[in-house]
């Protein structure tokens, strides 16, 4: 057990697409801070992609070592079917979740890769499909799996992962920019229909991650890699959990609706 002051000590958080990259570093930092979690991806072998960790179970295995419940789930989050399983045998394990992170999605298109092309007017209706399944229909449904026991318990927390791509038109990964940037405008109005019943809805907005996806799927610059003081440079998965852990904690209690770009100041603009 770590001596870190543990703020989510008893709650139950449910991180996505925790198996590896992004979500499993926030899955750790929260069971760090106390809170049972729930390891989740697509499938079991999802960890080995990209060399993370044998399988699900290895990595909740891992997470253990906080000394908090653990407990490990597999299911397309785009298919209600499977979210209604999941909720049903998360429920049953660890009780009502209180900390729902929407991490899992991503630029991964039907085969498994990059959608390629991936620009507007070439891109796959198969690619779009997936895409939307992944990245905007299935944090709706988690939503609407998870958000009335956070009622129904007089409140929670909700954290969605967009992208510092959701903030700003480009070109190629059009579909999934826009489909963050949904991402983003959902949180808002979740926000607004959760306001008066103790459930607060946010989002953070990661710039370009060195994840173990993020560095296989694409042409790094060294320079963006490590660059010392500077803050033009890709972020640690841990800058990114960090912000995931007060969001989900007790210094948030009254921030509700909000968007937080973790992104080293790349997107310096509104909106
Ligand atoms: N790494 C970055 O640079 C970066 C930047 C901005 C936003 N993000 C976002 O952060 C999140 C995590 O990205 P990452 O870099 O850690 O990638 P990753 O591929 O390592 O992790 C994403 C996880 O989500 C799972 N997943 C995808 N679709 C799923 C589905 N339909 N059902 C269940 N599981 C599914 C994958 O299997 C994978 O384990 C994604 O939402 C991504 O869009 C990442």
């Amino acid at each position: 057990m770590s001596n870190v002051n543990p703020t989510l000590s008893g709650k139950v958080a449910f991180v996505t697409g925790s198996g590896r990259g992004l979500g499993r570093t926030i899955a750790e930092r929260l069971a760090e801070l106390g809170a049972d979690v729930i390891i989740h991806d697509i499938d079991w072998n999802a960890p080995a992609k990209y060399g993370e960790a044998p399988d699900l179970g290895a990595v909740a295995k891992e997470i253990e070592r906080y000394g908090t419940r653990t407990m490990a789930v597999t299911g397309n989050i785009g298919d209600q079917a499977a979210v209604r399983r999941m909720a049903e045998e998360i429920t049953a394990k660890l009780g009502p979740v209180n900390v729902l992170v929407n991490c899992a999605g991503g630029d991964i298109g039907a085969q498994g890769g990059k959608p390629n092309p991936n620009n507007a007017l070439d891109i796959s209706l198969l690619d779009i499909q997936t895409l939307i399944n992944n990245n905007l229909i299935g944090t709706m449904l988690m939503c609407q799996a998870f958000c009335p026991a956070m009622i129904a318990a007089g409140g929670g927390a909700v954290i969605n992962i967009a992208s510092a791509a959701a903030h700003f038109g480009t070109s190629p990964e059009v579909v999934y920019s826009t489909l963050k940037a949904a991402v983003v405008h959902y949180t808002r109005c979740l926000a607004a229909e959760l306001r008066t019943q103790g459930v607060r809805v946010n989002a953070v907005s990661p710039g370009p991650t060195k994840t173990a996806r993020f560095v296989a799927t694409r042409k790094v610059d060294p320079a963006m890699m490590d660059a010392g003081a500077s803050l033009n440079r890709y972020g640690e998965p841990a800058e990114i959990a960090d912000v995931v852990a007060f969001l989900a904690g007790p210094a948030a209690r009254f921030v509700n609706g909000q968007i937080i770009r973790v992104d080293g100041g790349m997107t310096l603009y509104a909106g």
